[in-house]
């Protein structure tokens, strides 16, 4: 299917690597230009020569131009990071807001700064770069904002706190702002990924096994038995998800929390 957004640009956050990079890469495979924005220039440097690979064959089948694979090595949590992303780019038609996860652990430890953080990454941040970039999108009639969120939101994790709270505060924020926006041709969406074989995932899996006292691959192996796919998800397919929801055709899906974890969460 031609999801007709070949042409478009894209800001996709947090994209050197895990599910950024795989919506990153859905997006250049339908011929939109992207910006990928992450913390570490030797990740970033690997992904944009990747990207513009994929590109430059997308352009070929296409007879079509590349445009290049732009990179903003940045903080997106910071101020300073955003402003440098919006003067660099200061319109685009699609936006993908993603950041790390906050860090587990027991509610009885967190201090007022642990709380500051998480809302920081997994709330205000995405909230300002959709202030930043929402009306251009509104007076050109298209647009399409994706956050990334968790499984969390609708089925919280008891050692993921900071991320059940932060995520919920957005997804709220979202689900007013959505409704405002999409008569103007900008929908926006949240994407909820269950369990991803990433990095993310691998530290998480870490930290579990220290607390539980039992081996890495214990760990992985009685969640794997425990889900009903019996596998965890491939960040491509979350990108291809993303990819969709920021085609033409998806006009009307707007204010979702669209659920990618295999049938994990037990609710219909
Ligand atoms: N994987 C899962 O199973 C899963 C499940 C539920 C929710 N999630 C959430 O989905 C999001 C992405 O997860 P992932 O698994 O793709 O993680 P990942 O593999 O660790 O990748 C995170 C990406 O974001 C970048 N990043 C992190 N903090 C950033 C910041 N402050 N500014 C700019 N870029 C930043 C990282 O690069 P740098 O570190 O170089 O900046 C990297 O490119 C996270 O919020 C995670 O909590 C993931």
């Amino acid at each position: 299917m031609d999801l007709g957004i070949s042409g478009k640009k894209a800001l996709v956050c947090g994209a050197s690597q895990g599910l950024g990079f795989a919506c990153a890469q859905s997006l250049v495979n339908e011929g939109v230009e992207v910006v990928i924005a992450a913390r570490t220039w030797e990740n970033l440097q690997k992904a944009q020569l990747f990207l513009e690979r994929e590109q430059g064959q997308w352009a070929e089948n296409n007879n079509s131009k590349a445009f290049g694979v732009h990179v903003v090595c940045v903080d997106v949590t910071s101020p300073k990071g955003r402003e440098q992303i919006k003067s660099n780019h200061p319109e685009i038609d699609i936006l993908v807001t993603n950041a790390g996860g906050p860090a587990s652990g027991d509610f009885r430890n967190w201090q007022r700064g642990d709380w500051l953080e998480a809302l920081d990454a997994n709330m205000l941040s995405p909230i300002e770069l959709i202030k930043a970039y929402l009306d251009p999108m509104m007076a050109k009639g298209f647009g399409r904002i994706i956050n990334i969120t968790s499984s969390a939101v609708k089925s919280p994790l008891h050692a993921l706190g900071l991320s059940n709270g932060a995520r919920a505060g957005l997804t709220g924020f979202v689900a007013g702002l959505a409704r405002q926006s999409v008569s103007r041709g900008v929908t926006i969406n949240n994407l909820l990924p269950g369990t991803f074989e990433t990095q993310r995932l691998k530290a998480n899996f870490t930290h579990q096994a220290k607390l539980q006292g039992l081996p890495y691959e214990t760990v992985i192996q009685e969640r794997l038995d425990k889900h009903p796919a019996k596998r965890f998800g491939q960040a491509h397919e979350l990108g291809q998800a993303c990819a969709f929801l920021c085609g033409i055709h998806s006009g009307y899906i707007n204010g979702q929390n669209v659920l990618i974890d295999g049938g994990s969460f037990l609710g219909s």
